[in-house]
C-alpha cells in the first residue's frame, strides 16, 4: 500500500476560493482503494463553514518552533466519502475571513503550515511515502523536507511532487524578512534554490526541491517554458523539463450530473437534452428576471472576475455583444471594475442581461444546466473546470485556445461535423466576437449540428478515473 498526503491550502466541501479545491478534495476518492491511500491537509481556518468545523476530531496538538517563536500547532481530523483529511489548528494565523489576506501575512501563514504539514507526521501515525505539494502555499514544504532530512532519520526517503495549479501566484516576499520569518538558513537563500529576482519565492522552492513536477495540462506543461506563459520562471521550468508533466483536470461525475443534480429545475441526460434541457433556461430566466424566451440563445458565464479569465476582452466588446440575439448570465466575483460592469450592463440591457456578483454553488449549477453556450476567452488557463462542467451539463463552451481550454476543447468543424466547442486562438477582442458570433449562427441556423455539438460535448469522459490513474503511474514511478 502506497501512502500519499495532500498538502493544500483549500479543498471541498470545507473550503474553496478555486479550481484547486475542487482538485485537493475529489481528486483523492479516485484512487485505486486497494493500492492507495491517499490522505489531505489543509489548515483549519475559522473561515470554514461551522457544519463542517463542529464534525472536526481533535487528535493531538504540540508545539513547534518557527524561528525565534514557538508556536501551538493542532491537529484534527474528519473522514470525508472515506477519505480522511487532517486540519492543522492555530487561531493566530487561520483566524480570517477568507483564506488569504495580503501576502505580507500570507507568507507567514504558509510558512507555518508548511513546517506544520511535516512536524505533524510523527504524531498522527501516518509517514506517507509521497506527499503531493499543491500551488506556492505549500511549496517550502519539499524545501522543510530537504532541511529536516539532515537531522532525522523519519524523514528520509519521503518523496515529493509539485502540483502548479497556476504559475502567476508564487508567493514571493523580502528575503531577509522570509529568512526570519522561516528559521531556514541562509544556504537556501541563493538564486539556485528559494532565490529569484532577489525575493524569496516558495513556489520556486518548491519546483527545485521536488522529485517531480505537475501542472494540470500537457499544454500549460509546455507553454510555462516560455517567457509569455512563465511568469518570470520559464528559464526554471526548462530546467526541470526532464521532470515536469502535464496532467489534465478533471470533475466529480457525481457532483456534476444533469441526471441527478438536485439544484437544477429540470433532469435531463445525453438521450433527454433535446427536450428537457430547455426547463432549465426558463426556470433560470423567470429567477433571474430575464425575458422569458425559450428560443434565445444564453450565454453563461462562471468565474472569478479576473484578467487570466479574459475580461478585458469581454468588456472591451461588449456593448457590441449586447446587440445580438443573446442573452448573458455572469456569476462571479472579482476586481471592482469587472464587477461594476456586468452591473452596468445588467442594468443598459435590463431583461438580457444578468449580473449576479457573488457565490453560490447552486446557482453555478444553475448557469451550467440553463444556458445554451458557456464563454471562458482566458488569457491563460492551467486547466480550468467551468468548461468541463459545462460539456458535462451540454452547454458548449467558447473558449480561447490555451492551456487546458484547447486540450479540452475540440472547436467545432462544421464540413466533418466534429468537435465539441468553439473557439479562437489571439487574444482579440473581436476574434472572440467573431467566434461567439459563429457559435450563434450555427446555434440559429443549424440547430441539428448544434444538438449534435452537445451531445458530443455529453458524450466526452472528463471524470476523474482517467488522470487518477496517471498520477497512480507517477507515484509508482517515484
Ligand atoms: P480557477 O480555479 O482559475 O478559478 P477553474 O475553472 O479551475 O478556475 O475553477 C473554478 C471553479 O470555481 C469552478 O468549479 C466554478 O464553477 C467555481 N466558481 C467560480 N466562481 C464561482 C461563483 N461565483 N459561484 C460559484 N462557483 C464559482
Ligand atoms: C487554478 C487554475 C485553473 C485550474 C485550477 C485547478 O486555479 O487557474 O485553470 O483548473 O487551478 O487545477
Amino acid at each position: 500500500m502506497k501512502k500519499i498526503l495532500f498538502a493544500t491550502s483549500e479543498a471541498v466541501p470545507f473550503i474553496k476560493t478555486g479550481g484547486l479545491a475542487d482538485v485537493a478534495g475529489t481528486l483523492p476518492k479516485y484512487f485505486n482503494k486497494e493500492k492507495y491511500d491517499v490522505r489531505v491537509m489543509l489548515p483549519k481556518y475559522m473561515c470554514i463553514k461551522e457544519e463542517w468545523r463542529n464534525k472536526l476530531q481533535y487528535i493531538t496538538h504540540f508545539y513547534m518552533d518557527l524561528n525565534w517563536r514557538t508556536e501551538y500547532v493542532g491537529i484534527l481530523q474528519y473522514v470525508h466519502e472515506g477519505i480522511t483529511f487532517y486540519f492543522i489548528d492555530n487561531e493566530y494565523y487561520f483566524s480570517g475571513w477568507a483564506p488569504y489576506g495580503d501576502i505580507f501575512g500570507d507568507v507567514e501563514k504558509f510558512a507555518f503550515f508548511s513546517k506544520a504539514v511535516l512536524s505533524a507526521l510523527p504524531n498522527i501515525g501516518f509517514r506517507p511515502d509521497i506527499i503531493h505539494c499543491h500551488d506556492w502555499q505549500t511549496g517550502l514544504v519539499p524545501v522543510y523536507l530537504d532541511h529536516f532530512r539532515y537531522s532525522s532519520e523519519y524523514y528520509r526517503g519521503i518523496k515529493t511532487i509539485m502540483t502548479i495549479h497556476n504559475l502567476k501566484f508564487q508567493g514571493t516576499w523580502d528575503t531577509g524578512r522570509i529568512q526570519d520569518i522561516t528559521g531556514l538558513p541562509s544556504y537556501y537563500f541563493t538564486s539556485d534554490k528559494l532565490e529569484a529576482y532577489r525575493d524569496a519565492n516558495y513556489l520556486k522552492g518548491g519546483i527545485v526541491y521536488a522529485d517531480w513536477v505537475t501542472t494540470v495540462s500537457s499544454s500549460y506543461a509546455e507553454e510555462i517554458k516560455t517567457p509569455f506563459y512563465g511568469e518570470r520562471l520559464d528559464g526554471l521550468m526548462n530546467a526541470r523539463s526532464n521532470c515536469l508533466s502535464g496532467i489534465v483536470n478533471g470533475i466529480d461525475y457525481d457532483d456534476f450530473d444533469p441526471a441527478k443534480d438536485p439544484h437544477i429545475a429540470q433532469n435531463y441526460s445525453v438521450e433527454s437534452f433535446r427536450n428537457e434541457k430547455v426547463k432549465n433556461k426558463l426556470a433560470l430566466q423567470a429567477e433571474l428576471g430575464l425575458v422569458q424566451d425559450p428560443d434565445k440563445m444564453m450565454i453563461g458565464i462562471v468565474s472569478r472576475l479576473t484578467d487570466q479569465k479574459g475580461f478585458d476582452l469581454i468588456a472591451y466588446v461588449m456593448d457590441e455583444l449586447c446587440q445580438d440575439e443573446i442573452q448573458l448570465v455572469v456569476l462571479g466575483t472579482g476586481e471592482d471594475r469587472y464587477e461594476n460592469m456586468f452591473r452596468h450592463f445588467a442594468w443598459k440591457y435590463q431583461g438580457n442581461v444578468s449580473a449576479n456578483i457573488y457565490y453560490s454553488e447552486a446557482m453555478s449549477h444553475k448557469v451550467y444546466a440553463g444556458c445554451d453556450a458557456f464563454l471562458m476567452p482566458s488569457l491563460f488557463e492551467p486547466c480550468g473546470l467551468s468548461q468541463l462542467m459545462s460539456l458535462r451539463y451540454g452547454t458548449v463552451p467558447i473558449v480561447r485556445e490555451t492551456g487546458g481550454l484547447k486540450d479540452t476543447v475540440e472547436p467545432y468543424n462544421e464540413f466533418e461535423n466534429t468537435g465539441t466547442g468553439f473557439s479562437f486562438s489571439n487574444y482579440n477582442a473581436h476574434e472572440m466576437l467573431a467566434t461567439i458570433r459563429y457559435a450563434e449562427r450555427v446555434y440559429y441556423n443549424k440547430r441539428s449540428d448544434w444538438n449534435l455539438i452537445v451531445e458530443r460535448g455529453m458524450k466526452k469522459d472528463f471524470s476523474w478515473n482517467n488522470s487518477a490513474k496517471q498520477y497512480e503511474e507517477l507515484y509508482d514511478r517515484l
